[in-house]
């Protein structure tokens, strides 16, 4: 603990979460829609041919004091109709610069809650994607769904639907836990819902979301929450640390009132958290995901081809280049990333005159594609063997540690305080290095400037 408090001090710093690389901090609105509309004709002939949609709601029916997503309350009914419409032309507008015969590998639906709306217009959504592409075998088609609105006809209209990932955000199953951040609890228990869901489909895969660092938890109530979900044996469950960004969600600054753990009891509870899921028959992946042993992303581990993206984890046959659809949105193309308006009457008039409501973006150069592959894969395999990711990225190693300007007195630094440690040519994280991940990350970001406050601490 004495050791641990040393490395809080030393390295608890705000530090990007590298879901993408450049981190979206660095977006220009130099970027436009034409050069998104010009970056999607590009991604037919390179990177990755699968096609990957991620569709955001941002609706939400009350507003959890905690909620670090781009989210907002509820919206007349007349402005949820005209922003689905709005969706769907943003679709058909992405679809004819996208060459059909490329397959669609997933769809994601996030949010906000996706199920605060008529269920109804999902659907058509859905029916409007599947008309224009075929999928691979098997496809995954996801949706994050507040199990405090979700009942049985819902489950059964997301099945005929095509849905076969459920993440259902528990956050917690304390209702003092939950009262306290302002967040209704699941209406029916979750274990009706989760066997419901694969009643209706034996193939279908449930997930769990988590926060851990919320007030009124404490080690032994978080405990007791994973445990409870640990037995239900869902697919994947997910411990998110809480991130406070006040200066983002200006309802966070509610939880200072009521009281935040400290930050040991914080990390207690991700230590004891993961520990009792690894006893209870979970493999842990990256930093807070927790898997059955046959999951896909398990195996994918196992083989290095764990990917990771604005969505989470996912498997290279999984993932292609993502197209994002609604504000707020972000789109993984091979050579690019472009970002949607963030306010809903402004991408709802674009959308009328048939523009595409890009607001920012970035170029990618060959340099920073790369230093995003070895960023991905460290984050996603714990480790780098520097040979394979120089071989991987067809650089010479001396290429490679220049093109990454490490500065190595701060790895033999990381080494020396135990994240990480070295042997044969592989830099491996240790368990409790895990913390400072994106610490040593950042070392391989010559970008990163360190010391801002644009970013939510490691821990
Ligand atoms: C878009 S929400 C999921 C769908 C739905 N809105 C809900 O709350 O159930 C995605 C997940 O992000 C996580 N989350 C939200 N705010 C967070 C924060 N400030 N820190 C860490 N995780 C957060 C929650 O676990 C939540 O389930
Ligand atoms: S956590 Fe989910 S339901 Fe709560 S405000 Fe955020 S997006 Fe909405």
């Amino acid at each position: 603990m004495e050791n641990l408090k040393y490395l809080l001090d030393k390295y608890n710093a705000p530090v990007p979460r590298y879901t993408s690389y450049p981190p979206a901090n660095h977006f220009t609105d130099e970027f436009t829609a034409q050069d998104y509309h010009q970056a999607i004709i590009q991604s037919n002939i390179e990177g990755d041919s699968n096609v990957s949609f991620y569709l955001h709601i941002p609706f939400c029916k009350r507003m959890c004091y905690y909620c670090g997503c781009n989210s907002c309350p509820m919206a007349e009914q007349n402005i949820v109709n005209r922003y689905v419409q709005a969706l769907k032309k943003e679709v058909n507008l992405v679809s004819e610069a996208l060459d059909s015969k490329r397959k669609l590998s997933q769809i994601h639906y996030g949010g906000g809650t996706p199920n605060s709306i008529d269920l109804r217009y999902i659907k058509e959504l859905n029916e409007l994607i599947f008309s224009k592409f075929e999928t691979i075998e098997n496809p995954e088609i996801a949706i994050e769904c507040h199990p405090g609105y979700l009942e049985q006809g819902d489950l059964e209209l997301l099945t005929q639907a095509g849905f076969n990932r459920f993440s259902l955000g528990i956050q917690d199953f304390s209702d003092d836990v939950l009262k306290k951040s302002n967040r209704e609890p699941s209406k029916i228990p979750v274990g009706d819902l989760i066997s419901s869901i694969k009643e209706l489909n034996p193939k279908a895969k449930v997930n769990l979301d988590f926060i851990y660092g919320l007030p009124g938890q404490t080690r032994e109530s978080f405990n007791n929450t994973i445990r409870q979900a640990a037995e239900l044996r869902p697919d994947r469950i997910v411990t998110f640390s809480y991130a406070h960004v006040p200066w983002v969600n200006k309802l966070q600054l509610h939880l200072e009132e009521i009281g935040l753990p400290e930050q040991n009891d914080k990390i207690e509870m991700y230590f004891s958290s993961a520990r009792l899921l690894k006893e209870l028959g979970y493999i842990q992946i990256g930093f807070d995901h927790y898997v059955l042993p046959d999951d896909e992303l398990n195996i994918a581990f196992e083989q290095k081809q764990l990917h990771r993206n604005f969505q989470g984890y996912s498997t290279r046959s999984t993932t292609g280049q993502v197209y994002a659809f609604g504000v707020s949105a972000i789109s993984q193309l091979e050579s690019a990333y472009s970002q949607n308006t963030k306010s809903i009457e402004d991408y709802i008039k674009i959308l009328d005159n048939n523009h595409l409501p890009t607001e920012k973006g970035y170029q990618l150069r060959q340099a920073e594609k790369q230093i995003g592959e070895l960023i991905t894969y460290f984050l996603c395999n714990k480790e780098l063997k520097f040979d394979l990711i120089a071989n991987q990225l067809e650089l010479s190693l001396i290429d490679l540690m220049r093109l990454l300007k490490i500065d190595f007195r701060s790895l033999s630094e990381f080494e020396s305080d135990g994240i990480i440690e070295f042997s044969t040519g592989t830099m491996r994280v240790t368990d409790i290095g895990m913390l400072f991940i994106r610490n040593v990350a950042g070392e391989f970001d010559p970008i990163y400037a360190g010391k801002t406050n644009k970013y939510s601490k490691s821990v």
